[in-house]
């Protein structure tokens, strides 16, 4: 049966130009590097320049995708971008980004499921590229969390950085098995039951202000260990694979320890794992598309190779998808 597929064509990344290691946290908080290290994996992170948006990091993101893969922006359809810290309340960082890359047609809009905001992102751009709404879609997740960090609180601001990744999606034609190259199953979740134990204080219907990260970090550590496990088995399922075909997980980088838990449960030895929490920290939505793009602009994935990529975040929300590249 003929299906269609939605493809990686092309990744493409970019970090703010200032690296903040562990020791500048020492400095100011009664924090150090190696409890840093140890509690998260985490060595350094980069931060976006004052007056550097999200929408600045996920252009140059989205241009370097476009460039590698040949594209101009004329060539896509679509932009979904993944964020929880867009430059303005409305409109859409991702119409931002359309116009900073002279698209003038089409459609974008942005995706908000925080640090899972990126897997809901693709699988959504994944349900409009199979519906025959769009042939070539730009996925982003682009972030400044450092603009909502409580620098006092270091529980919260030593884990995240800012950054962007993306991937741009094109539709494909398969058989309908798993032997298709594309997204092949996904799997999102949400239970608003845990909405306290990750949230920013402030809003615009609540307090007019955009208040800061607060979040009960063990209990979230709980939940991750938990479903990320549960959800890549379920979309593993629905694509008729098992942990043991996975070639590479491409996780959500907020903490090394649920990483590795996550890939013990799956019985995958860690060079399987792309890790890039220890340079980046965690940059929520864009963490997922930048460890994709770093290990892609290494040259470690192989056609054919079965990429599974995962993410748990403030809601909670959560989520899986599996993808032949
Ligand atoms: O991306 C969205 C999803 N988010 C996550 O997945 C984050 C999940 N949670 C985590 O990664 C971990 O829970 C943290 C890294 C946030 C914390 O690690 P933990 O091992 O769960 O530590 P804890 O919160 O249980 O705190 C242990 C101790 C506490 O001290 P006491 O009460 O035992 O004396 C904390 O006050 O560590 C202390 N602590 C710190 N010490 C030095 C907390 N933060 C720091 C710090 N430096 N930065």
């Amino acid at each position: 049966m003929s299906v269609i597929r939605s493809v990686i064509l092309a990744t493409g990344h970019y970090l703010p130009e200032r690296v903040v290691d562990n020791s500048w946290f020492e400095a100011r908080l009664d924090t150090s590097d190696q409890w840093i290290r140890e509690r998260t994996g985490i060595a350094r992170r980069h931060f976006a320049a004052e007056g550097e948006t999200t929408s600045d990091l996920g252009l140059r993101a989205a241009q370097d995708a476009l460039d590698r893969a040949g594209l101009t922006a004329g060539d896509l359809d679509a932009i979904v971008l993944a964020t929880s810290t867009p430059d303005l309340t409305f409109p859409a960082v991702a119409t931002m980004v359309q116009q900073g890359l002279g698209m003038t047609r089409g459609f974008a809009f942005d995706v908000q499921a925080v640090c899972a905001g990126f897997v809901f992102a693709l699988a959504n751009a994944d349900g409009m590229i199979r519906s025959g709404q769009a042939k070539r879609v730009m996925v982003i997740g682009a972030e400044t969390f450092s603009r909502i960090m409580d620098w006092s609180d270091r529980s919260t601001c030593v884990l995240f950085g800012d950054g962007a990744g993306a991937v741009i999606l094109e539709a494909a034609e398969g058989d309908g098995s798993a032997k298709d190259r594309g997204i092949l199953a996904s799997d999102l979740n949400s239970d608003g039951r845990y909405r306290e134990l990750l949230y920013v204080d402030g809003g615009v219907s609540s307090t007019g202000t955009a208040g800061v990260l607060r979040m009960q970090g063990n209990l979230v550590f709980r939940h991750a260990v938990e479903k990320l496990a549960k959800t890549a088995t379920t979309t593993l399922d629905r694509a008729g694979l098992a942990p043991g075909d996975i070639d590479w997980l491409v996780p959500h980088q907020a903490n090394a320890r649920i990483i590795t838990s996550t890939a013990q449960k799956l019985d995958l030895p860690m060079e399987k794992v792309v890790l890039t929490v220890e340079d980046h920290g965690n940059t929520s939505a864009a963490s997922i598309p930048l460890a994709l793009a770093t290990a892609d602009a290494e040259g470690r994935f192989e056609r054919g190779d079965i990429i599974l990529t995962e993410a748990i975040g403030g809601g909670l929300s959560w989520g899986s998808v599996v993808l032949r590249w």
